[in-house]
């Protein structure tokens, strides 16, 4: 199991200073303040292009983050208006299995919620670990494993921003959930809802690991999403998210996995999450405070 080198370095830096340097550079661009952030994963990048009136910052352009390196990700943070509502997105986030940071990988989300963004919105691809849900599902988040051996919070606490021991019961909010939900059904899409079992990677699981996840009350696997949930709450950010179902869990159909297969389902199904986000948007942004 992969353990965290944090343990043996000197403490890392806090997050306070991190995110006061991120939002002066985010600052000196846009005064706009964004109500809702959302996490665009693998294939769903193309949502950015909705946003109207956008200023986009390359990662690089802000402190301290890398190039996005991931394929499929495009590497910038969006500020505009999604039908009318103020929000902010992360058009490719970043990965643990790029080498990066527990506490860098989380970054973003903490940035959205200095920002101003009260909800951020989660999506990710993911295999199928219940078999019932075929490629192009639409999964509710309702609750996570994370078996990523890594947590963004170790290390001394920025007691200003968050507890030390923050609870996780309800950490993916119901009311948000039902808001998603009613988005389904306002598109006219089927929405299913489960577990969300967070691994490293970037190696696919094996065919026994898919048969554990199942037995551990898993419904879907990947390789994201987690810790920026463990780190939204932490900071007081309410959290929801999405899965799409690219591919049934290793093993399940007796044939490899491939990351292009997984990515051309992505795409195929990709206008259907999009419908259902944007929705959604529109819902949480007609809801005071969400
Ligand atoms: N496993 C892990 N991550 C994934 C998968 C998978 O089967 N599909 C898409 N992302």
């Amino acid at each position: 199991m992969y353990r965290p080198a944090v343990l043996h370095e000197p403490p890392p830096e806090p997050f306070g200073p991190r995110l006061d340097a991120l939002a002066a550079a985010v600052r000196a661009r846009t005064d706009l303040e964004p109500r809702l952030g959302l996490v665009l994963g693998s294939g769903l990048g193309e949502l950015a292009d909705a946003v109207e009136d956008a200023v986009a910052i390359p990662f690089e352009d802000l402190p301290g983050w890398p190039t996005a390196s991931a394929p499929g990700h495009a590497g910038r943070l969006l500020l505009g208006r999604l039908d009318s509502v103020p929000v902010v997105c992360l058009q490719g986030r970043l990965h643990l299995y790029e080498g990066h940071s527990p506490r860098l990988v989380v970054e973003p989300v903490l940035l959205m919620g200095r920002l101003g963004a009260g909800t951020v919105v989660l999506t990710n691809a993911a295999g199928a670990v219940n078999p019932a849900f075929v490629p192009g599902t639409i999964m509710v988040i309702r609750d996570h494993i994370n078996l990523t051996g890594a947590n963004p919070l170790i290390g001394p606490n920025d007691d200003e921003l968050g507890t030390r021991f923050p609870d996780l019961v309800d950490a993916w909010a119901r009311r948000l959930r039902e808001l998603l939900r009613q988005a389904g059904r306002e598109e006219g899409i089927t929405i299913e809802e489960g577990v969300y079992a967070g691994l490293i990677g970037p190696s696919y699981e094996t065919p026994a690991e898919v048969r554990m996840l199942l037995t551990l009350g898993a419904d879907a696997v990947g390789m994201s999403t987690v810790l920026e949930a463990i780190a939204a709450r932490w900071a007081g950010v309410d959290v929801c998210g999405v899965s799409l179902i690219t591919n049934l869990g290793a093993g399940i159909t007796g044939l490899p996995l491939s990351h292009e297969e997984v990515v051309a389902a992505g795409k195929d199904s990709a206008p259907r999450l999009a419908g259902v986000i944007r929705r959604f948007v529109r819902l949480a942004g007609a809801v005071n405070g969400a």
